[in-house]
């Protein structure tokens, strides 16, 4: 048996090494920054797109999802960690009104809330109003809804949420009602109605004089893993549903929110430094939202902004990061923001991704790499180099990986010519 078909056989059994390695290394895929032509061609997490408003006209590889901050650190309370949050969640680029009739409202998000909350959104914005014999999310003005402002009835996009976390058995969702419901017990029933009761987290368990709240290993094992909040202070009292500003602080939203260097508290809320109410959210989007100009809001303006709210509100981090079209940026984007906060909320380093594992606060894993420039000036530097240095901080183990794969390629092709 052994003789030419031995032969045969190692040959075969190299060819087929051989292309396995091809394969391999041939389907890496691109990191946060690099250029791309296909949302395929990158890394999990990442979408391929380009921001012209940053004068980055080239497509990269650009944040979509932050890291589930509760993954990487354990048994905090559910005021140490940072959610993403999206503004008007159910405003999409391409939704149409459920009346039939032509929609006037303006667009906040692009993808729907199954989708936001697969990429790890955990804030949602919804306004709801009394509309036909139900409660629909609608974006209107004077506290009434009408046909041309409607989207949907609340309970479908409440379902999706219902779904969500029926099959998430440890994530959380916090909903932030703007709330121009008036009808009797017409939230109540509205939740009710969508399964969603039975992980209400109540209102008794929530702080009231800036205490932590319970820790959100409790609420998964309690499976109060809903967190609502409306905007209406009798709520409360009338149906146990908790008002906003007696919890949250928040700074203004809309243009007057996004003056460089201030973080003003919203009329309705304490101010940022109040330390009664334990949760911090932080908006920031303009009055008009933009689909063109959100990838540069989103970068590192919003970054700043973080900053200066932290200063703000008395040296606490956002445990909310509300924007528009949160998948939009130049790089790293609100994604980025969420998991830089995260890093300060948990473990005392500048983003969760460095967090050691069961490390004191403040031990960091910090990559030596240096992080990518900004995609404007690589772009103004020339253009022939169409690789960004790949480095981004949650890929520190694989910085390497395309020499490596390398490397064993010629290494495997050597070794099966040396044993021939
Ligand atoms: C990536 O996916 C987003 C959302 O589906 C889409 O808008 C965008 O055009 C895609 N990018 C590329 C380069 O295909
Ligand atoms: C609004 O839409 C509903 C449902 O399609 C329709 O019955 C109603 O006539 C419309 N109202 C107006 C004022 O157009
Ligand atoms: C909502 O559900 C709770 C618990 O199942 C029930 O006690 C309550 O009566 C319901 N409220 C309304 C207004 O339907
Ligand atoms: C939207 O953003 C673009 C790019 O930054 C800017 O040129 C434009 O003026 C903005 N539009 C509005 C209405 O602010
Ligand atoms: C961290 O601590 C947890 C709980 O004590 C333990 O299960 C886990 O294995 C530890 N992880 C590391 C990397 O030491």
């Amino acid at each position: 048996m052994k003789g030419s078909n031995g032969f045969c056989n190692v040959l075969s059994i190299q060819l087929l090494f051989i292309a396995l390695c091809l394969f391999i290394a041939s389907s890496s895929s691109l990191k946060m920054g690099e250029t791309c032509s296909s949302n395929s061609s990158c890394d999990a997490g990442l979408s391929c797109q380009s921001c012209s408003a940053n004068g980055n006209t080239r497509q990269r590889c650009t944040k979509i999802q932050p890291l589930i901050p509760t993954s990487k650190v354990k048994g905090l309370a559910f005021n140490k960690y940072s959610w993403l949050t999206t503004h008007n969640s159910y405003a999409l680029m391409d939704a149409q009104s459920d009346t039939g009739s032509p929609l006037f409202s303006p667009r906040n998000q692009e993808d729907t809330v199954t989708r936001q909350l697969k990429n790890g959104v955990r804030g949602l914005m919804l306004d709801m109003y009394d509309f036909m014999n139900d409660i629909w999310l609608c974006h209107s003005i004077g506290g009434t809804c009408y046909n041309y402002t409607a989207f949907q009835p609340a309970i479908k996009v409440l379902k999706e949420i219902e779904t969500f976390l029926a099959a998430n058995p440890s994530e959380v969702v916090t909903i932030f009602i703007e709330d121009y419901v008036t009808s009797r017990q017409g939230l109540t029933k509205l939740f009710n109605a969508s399964g969603l009761r039975k992980y209400w987290f109540p209102v008794s368990k929530m702080p009231k004089k800036g205490e932590d709240w319970p820790t959100v290993d409790d609420m998964v094992k309690q499976n109060q893993r809903l967190v609502v909040f409306t905007s209406k202070s009798n709520k409360e009292a009338t149906e146990g549903i908790a008002y906003n500003w007696k919890y949250v602080v928040e700074n203004q939203y809309g243009d007057d929110g996004m003056k460089a260097g201030l973080c003003p508290n919203r009329a309705e809320s304490s101010p940022m430094n109040t330390k009664t109410a334990s949760l911090v959210l932080q908006n920031y989007f303009p009055t008009t939202p933009n689909v063109t100009g959100v990838c540069l809001d989103n970068s590192a303006p919003l970054i700043s902004m973080t900053n200066t709210c932290y200063e703000a509100s008395g040296k606490r981090w956002p445990n909310f990061i509300a924007v528009d079209f949160y998948q939009r940026s130049d790089g790293g984007g609100a994604p980025e923001a969420v998991d830089e906060a995260n890093g300060h909320l948990t473990c005392g380093c500048d983003n969760i991704a460095f967090c050691r594992a069961n490390a004191t606060f403040g031990t960091c894993d910090v990559p030596l790499a240096a992080p990518p420039p900004p995609a404007a000036a690589a772009a103004a530097g020339g253009g022939g180099n169409s690789r960004v240095p790949s480095v981004t901080p949650s890929s520190v183990a694989s910085l390497d990986s395309k020499p490596v794969q390398l490397w064993w390629l010629i290494g495997t092709i050597l070794m099966m010519t040396l044993l021939l």
